[in-house]
């Protein structure tokens, strides 16, 4: 259990299946083409709140090449983009002709978009009967008001994030198809298990007569975790034609009806007594996820820090937009950005390095849940590690205070960090099998799903390590539910999960390799041993099988199952930690920030597959950087339309945007999590990105900018707001 005594894991291995990726052969969903398969697409509501009169679906089904046609609602529309009808034709340009002409009778009602709106009591109410501002999470340890009192220093802000929208690269698709009975779905998923369930409950069918397919996806970032209402529709326009039905969603549908972050406003107030030493925390947060339930973004604030007295009450507000969707560690990345943007500027109302803050008052267990110890923790070596990469030293004394690298003309620079909990220990009970061939193939076969992070490259790599093979020798089979179970590709779970599962087969695979040579050498199992692709005698070392002589010996193809065993969950709280570090420069004329160094230090256990492990953290910086930035939603009030719904006015970050990104893996390995150390990394690798990004803007220029995304309006706003109070 010491990655020193590994040939694979924990070492670089190029992704076993990096070339049917670049060559393009690798199949997507959006790839997807059937014999016979028809083009299904979606009418939308373009009004934010509505009763539906009609739907005349009749003038499309009289256009030549339509095949079929759907009513999608009846009774209420409570947000632009809900699905109203749909149909099957021969080709796209002839389903679109016909989604044109199907007549809906809309009667308007009035709606609220712009959620601070619709706090008013007067907004129209988003839900029948039911005000538009609904209790979200409340919790409460020690006494705030005495924590307060007892502190020397006292400072409370808000801070405020904006809708960001998943954009993954291939938008969300299915493709239907029914064999007698049995449907098959190729679908653009994070979860074919649960989009398996999820379509045998809509469509009446049993769960065994429904199979679900992902081979490659381009991303999804939470925004695919559920089962589709495209992929019902698919499946049933399939079911009334008889033929294959495809649905792909555009960019436009992305931004309008399949989930974003949440927004969120966090009112922070700390206490602290003049060393350090945190007393008092309470947050007020709103925040909103349309006609679902905004994040809890408490999470940090609850279990980061050791302070004693802690009070949270958040609040949703509901607004006519479609529904909120889990976006990479929903409710932490947010609350990173409020909680470590604080402890910031308090760290300069106390005059301390803010780093030292952190050092002084980290957890060292988990206050909110269970109070249980964490089991391994790195934070403080993330912290060490993270703080000599970038040269903390080098950053301004004060927030603004030249003394590290000075002021040059308009350009200010600064260094900040932030620092990360999340959980990731995956999912006890993730089965994955080994097969072994008489030729000396090898299979591993599971139900996970890869959603562009390299599953079968870490599969392959712990299936190498164990069988003493190498990751090419290893065929792996993933991506469909009638493979053996294991859970979501969200919240960080699938290495923690799979890896675990795939190293017990393999384990009994040897087991029963070693048995069969032992039978072979007539000597005891218990004295052969697995060296260089050969089993030999440990007594005898003159007798020896090739692993070829051994899998031969086989005779048929053998399988073996695994499984991810359990956790001893009564005596330890399972988390991943990490401390990320930025650098920045800030136009104080133009409200520009450039990020030109990151270090993000993660303690995420035993890593696996290292290049997959960096992809995954400069995955997540990225996408922080670009979210701190640049990325919002933005709506049109008057009829709930996304203004910016492609990817020219929604601004992402591009390659040069991105500066240097330096992962570093604080490799504590903790026997308790699973059998190889593994715990999560690609939602930690999220968490403290845009805070770090915004305290280095509050270092360089002494004014903390307190919205994410941070654009030059911004900026510059802070800057006067920092001008005036001087
Ligand atoms: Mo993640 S938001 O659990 O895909």
């Amino acid at each position: 259990m010491n990655g020193k005594e590994f040939r694979h894991i924990g070492k670089i291995t190029p992704r076993v299946d990096g070339r049917e990726i670049v060559t393009g052969r690798a199949r997507y969903t959006h790839d997807v083409k059937l014999q016979g398969m028809l083009i299904g697409k979606i009418l939308r509501s373009p009004r934010a709140a509505a009763e539906i009169v009609s739907i005349d679906l009749a003038p499309a089904l009289a256009v030549p090449g339509v095949k079929a046609a759907l009513k999608l609602a009846d009774g209420k529309i409570r947000y632009a983009g809900q699905q109203v009808a749909a149909v099957a034709a021969v080709d796209e340009r002839t389903a679109e002709r016909a989604l044109a002409l199907i007549k809906v009778e809309y009667k308007s009602l009035p709606s609220v978009v712009d959620w601070e709106k619709a706090r008013d009591a007067a907004a129209p109410q988003v839900r029948d009967g039911k005000p538009n501002v609904d209790k979200l999470f409340e919790y409460d340890r020690g006494d705030v008001a005495k924590g307060f009192a007892e502190a020397d220093v006292v400072v409370e802000h808000t801070y405020r994030t904006g809708f960001e929208v998943h954009h993954p690269t291939e938008t969300h698709g299915s493709v239907a198809a029914w064999e007698g009975d049995h449907l098959v779905v190729y679908d653009s998923t994070q979860n074919i298990h649960g989009v398996r369930d999820g379509l045998a409950r809509a469509l009446k069918v049993p769960a065994a007569n429904v199979t679900v397919v992902k081979n490659y996806m381009g991303g999804g970032f939470g925004s695919k975790l559920g089962t589709g209402e495209y992929a019902v529709v698919a499946a049933n326009l399939a079911r009334e034609c008889g033929r294959p039905v495809k649905v792909l969603l555009s960019r436009r549908d992305n931004a309008m009806c399949v989930g974003y972050r949440p927004s969120s406003h966090q009112t922070y107030k700390a206490g602290a007594k003049k060393d350090g030493t945190l007393t008092a925390f309470s947050l007020l947060d709103f925040a909103s996820g349309g006609i679902v339930p905004g994040d809890e973004v408490a999470e940090p604030v609850v279990d980061l820090y050791r302070c004693p007295h802690c009070k949270v009450e958040e609040h949703t507000v509901f607004t006519n937009t479609g529904a909120q969707r889990a976006m990479r560690a929903p409710g932490h990345t947010p609350g990173a950005f409020g909680l470590e943007s604080l402890m910031d500027e308090l760290a300069a109302s106390l005059d301390m390095d803010p780093l030292e803050l952190r050092r002084k008052n980290y957890s060292t267990k988990n206050l909110g849940d269970t109070g249980l110890p964490y089991s391994s923790k790195g934070l403080d070596r993330c912290y060490d590690a993270g703080a000599k990469a970038i040269g903390w030293e080098r950053r301004n004394r004060k927030p603004g205070e030249p003394g590290g690298e000075g002021a040059k003309g308009p350009l200010r620079h600064g260094i900040g960090m932030a620092s990360s909990i999340w959980f990731g220990a995956g999912v006890p009970g993730t089965l994955a099998d080994i097969v072994l061939y008489p030729d000396m193939s090898v299979e591993v076969v599971c139900g996970t799903q890869d959603l562009g992070t390299g599953t079968r490259t870490h599969m392959a790599v712990v299936a190498a390590e164990t069988l003493g093979l190498e990751p090419k020798d290893i065929t792996v089979k993933i991506g469909n539910s009638d493979y053996p179970w294991a859970p979501l590709s969200g919240g960080s779970l699938t290495a923690p999960s799979v890896a675990p599962a795939v190293r017990d087969a393999a384990l009994k695979a040897v087991e029963r390799l070693r048995a069969v040579a032992a039978a072979r050498l007539k000597v005891e199992a218990a004295d052969i041993v697995m060296e260089g692709r050969k089993f030999s005698s440990k007594s005898d070392p003159a007798k020896s099988a090739t692993f070829a002589e051994v899998y031969r010996d086989l005779r048929r193809e053998t399988v073996f199952h695994g499984e991810r065993g359990g956790m001893p969950d009564d005596k330890y709280a399972f988390n991943t930690f990490g401390a990320h570090f930025a650098e920045v420069e800030v136009d104080t004329e133009t409200g520009t920030v450039r990020v030109l160094k990151y270090v993000a230090a993660q303690d995420s256990g035993q890593v696996v597959s290292r290049l997959t492990a960096e992809s995954q953290v400069v995955g997540g910086v990225t996408q922080g950087l670009s979210a701190g930035l640049f990325e919002e939603r933005v709506m049109d009030d008057a009829t709930g339309n996304v203004v910016n719904p492609n990817l020219r006015d929604y601004k992402i970050a591009t390659s040069l945007d991105i500066p240097e990104i330096t992962p570093i893996f604080i490799d504590v390995v903790d026997p308790l999590i699973n059998n190889l150390g593994v715990k999560g990394l690609g939602e930690p690798a999220r968490v403290p990105s845009s805070a770090a990004v915004a305290n280095a803007v509050y270092n360089a220029i002494g004014v903390h900018v307190r919205e994410i995304p941070m654009t030059p309006p911004r900026v510059l706003a802070a800057l006067k707001r920092k001008e005036s109070a001087s």
